[in-house]
């Protein structure tokens, strides 16, 4: 089992919003990335989205690190097919970072097709929010070397990171995976592989409550956030943290543990399936709860017009 102090190299799949944040984290950690997404537009955008969270890094070390973030963007490679990621990662990669969407199918599918490919000592990590990491484990041949690393968003600001481990998981790649991230400087923490492990088992219910209260016309966005911003000390508020996850991921979190667990309270209400279908998806697309300019809110919208005032406004929504 390799020793922590001996990964150089970490290969990342998918360079959306996680993705991207996750590169910048690992580079500002020291080491070198590999990242591919399957998406051309994603990989066009990823080095301008890595070396803006590198930059933001840059600000807040001391003026001896000036040029940090261009110095850092020097280790991030991007190959720009699936093959070339797999032979590059094959070549020098020591763990496997999977950061594609919340999609049980779709991660199962990439991980039995790649992982095979790569070194039987490879540690894989999954940046899953809530699905179980028994079934990819299973599905990549490696289940003994397989974990969850959900890093909190943006990846590089926030500290914590839920380690999910399960039943099959080797104690060396447990602490392997502990030490890696501390010596990031993160503040890992180890939890079960149950629907939405220790974090989203909280927040998905509560976030998705107070959108049932805004349909129901029981508060606006503005006050929502305000009042817990300024009760509860949550930074930003449940509507605008809704927009910066994004609609997208927000409905396949909820539906994905919704699926799993058929608890009634995950199951994600109308305004966010709507949101959903009209690729609302908050800051990456400029409308969510709020309408953003620039990375910034710029007006809370209304939604009377989703408001539910009897089962005539209930529309049948499919995924877009
Ligand atoms: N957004 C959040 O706040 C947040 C927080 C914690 C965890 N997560 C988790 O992180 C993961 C990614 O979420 P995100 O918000 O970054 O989503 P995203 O939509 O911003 O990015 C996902 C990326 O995966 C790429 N992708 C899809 N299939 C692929 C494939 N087969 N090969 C390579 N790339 C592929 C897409 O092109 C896209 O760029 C999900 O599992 C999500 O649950 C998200």
């Amino acid at each position: 089992m390799i020793r922590p102090e001996e990964l150089q190299t970490i290969a990342v799949v998918g360079l959306g919003k996680m993705g991207a944040d996750w590169v910048t984290q690992l580079l500002e950690g020291g080491y070198r990335v590999i990242g591919f997404d399957a998406e051309p537009g994603a990989r066009k955008s990823a080095r301008d989205r890595i070396r803006s969270g590198l930059e933001w890094v840059e600000k807040k070390k001391k003026a001896g690190e000036r040029g940090f973030a261009a110095g850092a963007l020097e280790r991030f490679q991007l190959a720009d097919s699936e093959e070339a990621f797999v032979s590059a990662a094959r070549d020098k990669a020591q763990v496997l970072l999977e950061v594609v969407f919340e999609d049980l199918a779709l991660k199962c599918d990439l991980f039995a097709r790649v992982v095979p490919k790569l070194p039987a000592e490879t540690v894989v990590w999954t940046n899953t929010s809530s699905l179980s990491i028994e079934a990819m484990g299973l599905a990549s041949g490696r289940l003994d070397r397989f974990c969850g690393t959900h890093g909190m968003n943006p990846v590089y600001q926030m500290p914590a990171v839920e380690v999910v481990t399960h039943r099959e998981l080797e104690p060396a790649v447990l602490s392997f995976t502990l030490a890696v991230m501390e010596k990031m400087g993160k503040i890992p923490f180890v939890a079960a592989d149950v629907p939405g492990f220790w974090v989203n088992k909280h927040l998905v219910p509560f976030m998705l409550e107070a959108m049932r209260a805004l349909e129901r016309g029981e508060i606006t966005v503005e006050d929502g956030d305000k009042g817990l911003k300024n009760s509860l000390g949550h930074p930003q508020g449940v509507f605008k943290l809704a927009d910066y996850i994004g609609a997208d991921t927000m409905y396949r979190v909820a539906m994905a543990m919704y699926l799993a667990t058929q608890d009634p309270r995950y199951y994600p209400p109308a305004i966010l399936a709507r949101m959903f279908q009209r690729k609302e998806f908050g800051v990456k697309t400029g409308t969510g709860f709020y309408s953003w300019e620039g990375g910034k809110p710029a007006l809370a919208r209304s939604f009377a017009d989703f408001r539910i005032k009897d089962s005539g406004t209930l529309l049948y929504v499919s995924a877009p």
